[in-house]
């Protein structure tokens, strides 16, 4: 008995992992992108090499989820991925900060994650000191 348990558990368990890697690999997003902000009056759209930071960051470094009523919810394998527009918008997280960005828009946003980091890695790294100019994401036509 104890052993029909423990098999049922084991190819439980097996199945499970097939389906949690096999969403992963289907779900990883575009390996490059444009981000702009939606409805905006002066356009200043960001290049998004998603692939590189895939490779270099996990997914929780910038993806995560929100509760109801309003809270951050960490990034898990599988989360449905949202739009950043979708929640940081005056709607949804008005007045709400990290430090001196505003997380009711996307530019406070993108700001606070991908500027924060550039600036800490071209801080520490005389190399890449490049990473926290404007038009490293913002690229000049
Ligand atoms: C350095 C930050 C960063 C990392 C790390 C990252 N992503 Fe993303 N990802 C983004 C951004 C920014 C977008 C675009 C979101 C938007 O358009 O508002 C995005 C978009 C996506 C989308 C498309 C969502 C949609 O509906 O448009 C998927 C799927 C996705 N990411 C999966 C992943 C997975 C899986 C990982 C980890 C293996 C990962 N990402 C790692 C920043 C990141
Ligand atoms: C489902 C809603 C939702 C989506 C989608 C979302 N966020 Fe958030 N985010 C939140 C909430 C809620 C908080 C916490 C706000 C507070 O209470 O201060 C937050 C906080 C943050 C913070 C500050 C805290 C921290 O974790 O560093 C940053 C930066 C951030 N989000 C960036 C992003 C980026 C970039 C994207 C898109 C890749 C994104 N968010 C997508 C809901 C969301
Ligand atoms: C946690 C750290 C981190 C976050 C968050 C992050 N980046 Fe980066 N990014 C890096 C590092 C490190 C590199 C350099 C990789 C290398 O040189 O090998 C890089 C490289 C880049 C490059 C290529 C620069 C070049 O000249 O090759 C662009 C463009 C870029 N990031 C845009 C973004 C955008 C837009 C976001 C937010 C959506 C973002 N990054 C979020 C760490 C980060
Ligand atoms: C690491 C990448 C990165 C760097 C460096 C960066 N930004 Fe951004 N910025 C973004 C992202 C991503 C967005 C949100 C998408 C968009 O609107 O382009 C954004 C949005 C903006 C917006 C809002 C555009 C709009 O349509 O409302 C402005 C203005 C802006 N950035 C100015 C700057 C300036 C000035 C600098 C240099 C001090 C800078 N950014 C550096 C990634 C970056």
């Amino acid at each position: 008995m104890i052993k029909k348990v423990l098999v049922t558990i084991a190819a439980a368990t097996f199945v499970f992992g097939g389906i949690a890697s096999l969403s992963v690999a289907a779900d990883m997003g575009p390996a490059e992108m444009t981000l702009e902000t939606a409805g905006s009056a002066k356009p200043k759209p960001a290049f998004f090499p998603h692939k590189a930071h895939q490779d270099l960051l996990t997914c929780a470094e910038c993806h995560h989820a929100m509760t109801d009523d309003g809270k951050q919810v960490a990034y898990v394998d599988g989360q449905e991925i949202g739009k950043c527009q979708s929640c940081h918008n005056e709607e949804k997280l008005a007045g709400k900060k990290s430090g001196k960005e505003k997380l009711d828009t996307f530019k406070g946003a993108a700001h606070a994650n991908c500027l924060t980091c550039h600036k800490e890695v071209a801080q520490k790294d005389e190399a890449k000191k490049a990473l926290k100019k404007c038009n490293t994401c913002h690229v000049k036509k």
